[in-house]
């Protein structure tokens, strides 16, 4: 098997890289990948194992050879979350994590702002990302020149940024925050006002929890968006003693419908501790998918809403970027130091 790392320039497909491996289906890969497979078999059908398999064994040899750690947030698909990722978790965790990895080269499986947030925690190492469609809705509402405006608008109100943002737009901000740590984070200043951007909803719902004055940006993001009171109120018909727990980028009024309102993982701690025997999630879909597999006793009621932007990596461009190299993170060093300064004082916080 030719396991020498690729140092030429040009491109190649992930099954061009399984042929130079020398890797494909058959009774041994079938028994060597058994422990691989057990792991995700109560939600990956036996007869996708074939397809998935070479493709996690060039990955997990690859990223071996090439000292390289993957990390993967709590929404990717479980033959990634379970067969080939070093880290996992949600956004505050990831980034955590990114800044102790000791490998070279750090592979996010996950959207562009937290390939982002592991590039600041890492500036000399190699980040790649698999997919540049992996974006995000919320990313992308808002830019530095509009968070400058609102800070024009706005003289002396510290700016807390929710972390799913550019680079661009944390190096305008004081301090970052994730759905785990929002409410702390805004009321840790003394300011009576807070500028809180860009997520729209996540703002209203961190309000419940702070006297504060919160100058918000209607930024949504578009998987949480589209939960409704009425769709969630008809779970609880069709499915009763169904227990309701809602990620806080869902409508004040979705969560006011819930049991229990968290960040992914502090959703995912919530089913682990209680073990309800029924349970609605209510965020992407693949993370019930992910959990049910750790908790075998509880019922998932899956309503399926993807995140069109986590659901671009897939197990073949993980593959192409770690033998192609592609496509790799950078940041200029003003707006690296400064973007990171706001995702530090988070983190120290
Ligand atoms: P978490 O920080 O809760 O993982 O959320 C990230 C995200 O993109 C949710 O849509
Ligand atoms: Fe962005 Fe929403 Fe997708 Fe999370 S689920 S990455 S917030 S679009």
């Amino acid at each position: 098997m030719d396991k020498k790392l690729n140092n030429n320039s040009t491109s190649i497909t992930a099954d061009q890289v399984l042929e130079k491996m020398n890797i494909s289906w058959s009774s041994e890969l079938e028994s060597t990948s058994r422990h691989l497979y057990e792991k995700v078999s109560r939600v990956v059908p036996e007869i996708e194992w074939p397809f998935f398999a070479p493709y996690i064994e060039a990955i997990n040899i690859l990223k071996k050879e090439m000292n390289a750690a993957i990390l993967a947030h709590n929404y990717q698909t479980p033959e990634i979350f379970h067969c080939i990722s070093d880290v996992r978790g949600d956004s505050l965790q990831l980034a955590k994590e990114a800044s102790k990895v000791e490998s070279n080269i750090i592979l996010q499986c996950g959207v562009h702002f937290m390939a982002e947030t592991s590039k600041l925690l890492n500036m000399d190492k190699m980040v790649l990302i698999p997919s540049l469609q992996a974006g995000c809705s919320l990313a992308s509402s808002i830019t530095g020149k509009n968070v400058r405006k609102l800070k024009e608008d706005n003289p002396g109100i510290p700016v807390v940024t929710y972390v799913n943002t550019s680079a661009e737009v944390k190096a305008e901000s004081d301090i970052c925050c994730t759905s785990s740590n929002a409410a702390d984070i805004v009321n840790s200043f003394d300011s009576k006002k807070i500028i809180f951007i860009p997520d729209e909803y996540l703002a209203l719902n961190v309000a419940k929890e702070t006297k504060k004055e919160i100058i918000l940006w209607k930024g949504r993001c578009e998987v949480h968006e589209e939960f409704t009171p009425e769709e969630i109120r008809e779970f609880r018909i069709n499915e009763p003693g169904v227990q309701v727990i809602a990620h806080p980028e869902c409508s004040p009024s979705v969560i006011a419908e819930s049991d229990f309102s968290g960040s992914t993982s502090t959703m995912i701690n919530w089913v682990r501790k209680n073990q309800p025997e029924k349970v609605l999630m209510v965020t992407e879909c693949s993370m019930s998918d992910n959990v049910s597999i750790e908790n075998p006793n509880v019922d998932f009621v899956r309503p399926c809403n993807l995140c069109p932007h986590m659901k671009q990596i897939t197990l073949e461009n993980i593959l192409e970027s770690l033998w192609n190299k592609q496509y790799e993170i950078n940041i200029d060093k003003d707006t690296a130091e400064r973007a990171l300064q706001s995702v530090n004082n988070m983190i120290n916080l």
